[in-house]
């Protein structure tokens, strides 16, 4: 057992919380920076056992920026990666070979012959001898003083995946499902992900002399939990790490968020009753022993670690109604604040009305998707609303769907239905299909290209907002730089992202805007647009119409939010909520893509809010779009 205070007491092993991703990445990248320099010092390599994957990113660049002013070197230092996708060459776009020298390799003097990666080209006969011959040559470098671990949300550490022992060694295996899906965006769509790898084994891994497993975003805050809390198991190889006697985890804010310590304190040690913990503690009570919030008893608040709150807030009866005020108050079909009305409890002041509502868009389709149905009521009540889409969305769209759309205008005018002259939109098309047509897959799109399918995404996030009733006029798209300049896991805001949202907000003086503050995973699309509109809104702060804006956040795609952290609930009928469905669809070239399965249970997650509204004794609506108040 690691723990070192009383509300660590579940964790089996170390861990660190930082508040940011980048934090935890600058503190492992001056350890790193240290070893190098001591066994520079001595005379000695420092052997680095390396992960790929977007966690690494962050330490990547920090490492680069320490070698290049800080005057690190690298002379010293020999690598063994983890793993590599088998069938992919090194050449191949998304090889980790490939991904290793663009993130790092490249950029620093570390001698060529230092460097070992899995070799995904391999003959399938010769495999075994393969990785034997990689464990030798781990040996000879006299075994990794340093492993950093990425971990899958299948619990996996390199490709061991649900089912590797902690004796495992390097050795060919088959990726799992969720694995393959996850990998599916750099893929464009789960068919193009490779099935096998090439993967150090557990064993492998704990030979290491230290490891230190980096983990960012919600979507790692589950599996984290069970890795350091449950005992260890075969079903979630990176438990393992467990049984290593310096193992770390350096992890950011969200993705401790399910350790017990942080999500449930009251039962690991005495807490402050803060309103909104006593508002957590309730709500998870309530689903915990399955009792509506007034039926909730003095006994059950005691037999659950909550005592004292209960003391300090009680009697249940008070307590009980005190919480169920406060969750009835979120509830409003009027998403926009109710002209004329006392707006005391309401979540939205009724004044101005109308009010001049900007909602952002990560992509196209994902305001639609979170917030479709306040969207429309919106618009029915009478408010200018704006839909901003920040990037174009274009890394999205698949070949054939980009194909389908050039055909059919070629189609056109061979029908003669369109006059054509130079310039014509069908010597575009047929230029677009010569591009697709000459492309190597997965390489990375020319400019043309990318722009035809930014066009066909604007298209489709045009149709589902007038299905919502937002005009054609009200729907306006910032491109933001980063994204058209960079690709899926290496995008990187600058000061001209935050420029563009800057002089939109500056234009339309909004009362409400609406973003995603997707804490999921970091490096994600909808997390750095919401860190450009962080931005723009620090940038912004002394302007007068901020006196009168307020923000909230919808929730984005394939996420449960708990019903004690929603500040704003708007219920929908089952007709709005087919409404909203509808509109979804209109963003066809996402079929087939890694949102597609979160898209047809579009309404599943409205639904699922709608029920713990009902369980929880309040009202019982067919569904749910919920809301979080932001402030700086
Ligand atoms: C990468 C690797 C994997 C990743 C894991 C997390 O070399 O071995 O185990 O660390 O899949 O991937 P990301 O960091 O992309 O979430």
């Amino acid at each position: 057992m690691h723990h070192t205070t009383e509300n660590q007491q579940r964790e089996r092993v170390r861990i660190h919380v930082h508040d940011t991703a980048d934090d935890a990445s600058r503190a492992l990248a001056r350890e790193i920076a240290a070893l190098i320099r001591d066994r520079a010092a001595a005379g000695r390599p420092a052997v680095l056992g390396l992960a790929t994957g977007s966690t690494p990113v962050r330490l990547y660049r920090e490492l680069i920026r320490m070698h290049r002013e800080e005057g690190l070197g690298f002379g010293n230092v020999v690598t063994f990666n983890l793993d590599e996708y088998y069938g992919l060459p090194r050449t191949h776009a998304e090889s980790y070979w490939r991904f290793m020298h663009e993130q790092l390799f490249d950029h620093i003097d570390i001698p060529p012959a230092a460097i070992h990666i899995p070799d995904g080209t391999v003959p399938r006969a010769t495999v075994f001898d393969w990785c034997r011959d990689y464990e030798r040559r781990i040996r000879e470098a006299g075994g990794i003083d340093l492993q950093i671990l990425g971990i899958g949300r299948t619990g996996h550490i390199g490709f061991n995946e649900p089912g590797s022992g902690p004796d495992s060694r390097t050795r060919l295996v088959t990726l799992d499902s969720m694995t393959r899906r996850d990998a599916a965006r750099d893929f464009l769509g789960e068919a193009g992900v490779p099935r096998h790898a090439i993967t150090m084994g557990v064993g492998s891994i704990l030979d290491a002399r230290r490891i230190v497993l980096l983990a960012w975003g919600g979507a790692k805050a589950r599996v984290i939990a069970e890795a350091a809390e449950k005992p260890p198991s075969e079903t979630l190889p990176a438990s393992f790490l467990q049984q290593h006697p310096d193992t770390l985890f350096l992890i950011d804010r969200p993705a401790a968020s399910e350790l017990t310590r942080v999500k449930l304190p009251w039962l690991v040690g005495p807490v402050g009753w803060t309103p909104a913990l006593s508002r957590r503690a309730v709500a998870w009570l309530s689903r915990h022993v399955q009792k509506p919030v007034l039926k909730l008893l003095d006994d059950d608040y005691t037999e659950h670690g909550m005592a004292d709150l209960l003391t300090e807030q009680g009697p249940a009866y008070m307590l009980n109604i005190r919480i169920f005020n406060e969750l009835q108050h979120t509830i409003t079909g009027w998403p926009g604040g109710k002209p004329g009305a006392d707006d005391t409890h309401r979540p939205e002041r009724a004044a101005p009305h109308p009010k001049r509502v900007l909602v952002l868009s990560p992509e196209p389709s994902d305001a639609t998707h979170g917030m479709g149905g306040t969207l429309r009521r919106l618009v029915e009540q009478g408010h200018q609303v704006t839909i901003a889409c920040q990037t174009s969305g274009n890394l999205g769209v698949p070949d054939d769907e980009a194909a389908t759309l050039a055909d059919f205008m070629i189609e056109l005018d061979d029908a003669g239905l369109r006059e054509t002259g130079p310039g014509s939109g069908a010597a575009l098309a047929r230029m677009i299909k010569q591009q697709l047509d000459t492309k190597a897959a997965f390489d990375g799109d020319p400019p043309a290209l990318r722009r035809f399918k930014g066009v066909l995404r604007r298209e489709e996030e045009r149709a589902a907002a007038r299905a919502c009733g937002v005009p054609r006029d009200r729907a306006c798209f910032l491109d933001l730089p980063f994204y058209e300049q960079g690709r899926y896991r290496q995008f990187r805001t600058t000061a001209a992202d935050v420029d563009a949202l800057t002089s939109l907000l500056r234009k339309l003086e909004p009362h409400q805007i609406f973003a995603t503050g997707d804490a999921d995973d970091p490096s994600s699309v909808p997390a750095l647009c919401f860190d450009v509109l962080r931005q723009a809104l620090a940038r912004t702060r002394d302007d007068a119409w901020r006196r009168d804006c307020r923000v909230w956040l919808y929730r984005g795609p394939a996420h449960d939010w708990d019903i004690a952290g929603i500040d704003m609930a708007v219920p929908m009928s089952p007709m709005e909520l087919s409404a909203k469905i509808h509109s979804i669809r209109h963003h066809k070239s996402q079929r087939g893509q890694q949102t597609d399965e979160t898209w047809r249970q579009a309404g599943h997650h409205d639904q699922a809010v709608a029920r713990a509204y009902d369980e929880f004794g309040l009202a019982n609506y067919e569904a749910i779009e919920p809301f979080r108040r932001w402030s700086e």
